[in-house]
């Protein structure tokens, strides 16, 4: 009986509150969202992205300002009714080249897995096409399956083995 009514209730709760998200292109106003989601990573994902043992803090953030201008791009995933970031895919212009940038995408835990990173993934690499960017990068572990699927899925990527299990992927921004 009592299981019965848990069950009930978890399936209200669950249709009363469906996990839906939006996405969109990131600001320098979006700076609180932004450090909250880098804050409240798991460590497992915060290993992943910073490729080492970091504890995300001010010196991580400092990109956030460049969000003005068109040499750094952002894309996030929200919650739609916490308003809460939970997704994140970003790139940097290399400054020797405009048409080459540098992307670095996460997805919060619970999230992933859901086609969010493949989505974020396509929307950034249209930003980056429209502003002459023309081929993406990122390094990863070379033990990152959720990253080489991905790629997999948004373009057609190259992984060059940089040594200390690392790889970088490499893809056509669209
Ligand atoms: C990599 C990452 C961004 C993928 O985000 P995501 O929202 O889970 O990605 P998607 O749901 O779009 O999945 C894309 C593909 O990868 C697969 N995938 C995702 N995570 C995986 C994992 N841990 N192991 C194996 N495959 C995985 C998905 O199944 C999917 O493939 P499929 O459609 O063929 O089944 C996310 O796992 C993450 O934040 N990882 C930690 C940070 C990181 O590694 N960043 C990259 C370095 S900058």
């Amino acid at each position: 009986m009592n299981r019965t009514r848990t069950v009930t209730r978890e399936r209200w709760i669950f249709k009363s509150v469906p996990r839906t998200w939006r996405s969109r292109r990131l600001g320098a106003d979006d700076r609180d969202l932004i450090e909250a989601f880098f804050v409240g990573m798991s460590r497992t994902t915060a290993r992943e992205y910073f490729l080492g043992g970091v504890r995300p803090g001010r010196r991580h953030f400092a990109w956030i300002d460049e969000l003005e201008g068109d040499d750094r791009i952002a894309v996030g995933a929200f919650d739609t009714h916490t308003g809460v970031l939970f997704g994140l895919a970003q790139c940097a212009r290399d400054p020797g080249d405009p048409t080459l940038a540098e992307v670095a995408i996460a997805v919060t835990d619970t999230w992933q897995r859901r086609g969010l990173g493949t989505r974020l993934a396509g929307e950034l690499a249209r930003f980056a096409g429209s502003g002459g960017i023309t081929s993406l990068s990122g390094t990863t572990f070379a033990d990152n399956a959720g990253v080489r699927r991905l790629a997999n899925k948004v373009g057609r990527p190259r992984f060059r083995h940089v040594g200390a299990g690392l790889v970088v992927v490499e893809f056509g921004a669209t």
